[in-house]
């Protein structure tokens, strides 16, 4: 008897509908996500340093008045990456009478950014070290490790890299006992862990 297959994780191949509307549509891409914020400048200094010195492609003066969305004072859109006519982008919206966040409630938990590798994961680490800027956590989770950091509003942001260069192997991990028998992986102090991963040629 087979082994029932792991529902935590599905796989490229079973996310893609087989219908004819693949050809007419493609998959939707994540294109913009926007946080509401009454810390508008430190929101805007912290992911202004996370994504590297990058500036508000749109930074929209205070109270000039936005018709569509009058609770917000001031807004702004880091345009993070850009393969136009697909774009990916953070924007900020300041709302001064927001209440505090409560960590019970619904909404986002956390949004992750994705890095080429785990070199690029790792000297982006030391960039936003240098920035004063460090995660609070970190795991390795088997196909993939992460840095979670928090900004000055408590948001949880990850950095991710894959631990397997090629895709087939990246997939085949979902499939092994080892991912079976933890889902999540384990929890790793960055900077031993770097070290490790560059001593033994894995980054
Ligand atoms: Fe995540």
């Amino acid at each position: 008897m087979s082994q029932p297959q792991t529902e935590a994780y599905a796989t490229v191949a079973d996310q893609r509908p087989s219908t004819s509307d693949e050809l007419a549509l493609g998959p939707l891409q994540i294109s913009e996500i926007i946080l509401h914020t009454r810390s508008f400048d430190s929101m805007k200094a912290w992911y202004v340093d996370f994504f590297g010195g990058l500036k508000p492609a749109v930074d929209v003066a205070p109270n000039r008045g936005l018709k569509s969305i009058p609770d917000v004072t001031r807004l702004c859109f880091l345009r993070i990456h850009t393969n136009y006519p697909i774009t990916q982008v953070l924007g900020l919206f300041e709302i001064p009478e927001l209440g505090d966040r409560h960590p019970a409630g619904s909404g986002l938990n956390h949004m992750q950014f994705r890095e080429q590798s785990l070199q690029h994961l790792f000297r982006r680490y030391e960039v936003l070290k240098s920035a004063g800027i460090t995660p609070f956590k970190a795991y390795n989770h088997g196909p993939s490790t992460s840095f979670y950091y928090s900004d000055p509003d408590g948001n949880e942001v990850e950095l991710n890299a894959t631990n397997f260069s090629k895709e087939e192997d990246y997939l085949a991990f979902f499939q092994s006992d080892e991912y079976r028998k933890n889902v999540e992986g384990y929890q790793v102090d960055a900077e031993s862990y770097m070290h490790e991963k560059r001593t033994s040629g894995a980054a």
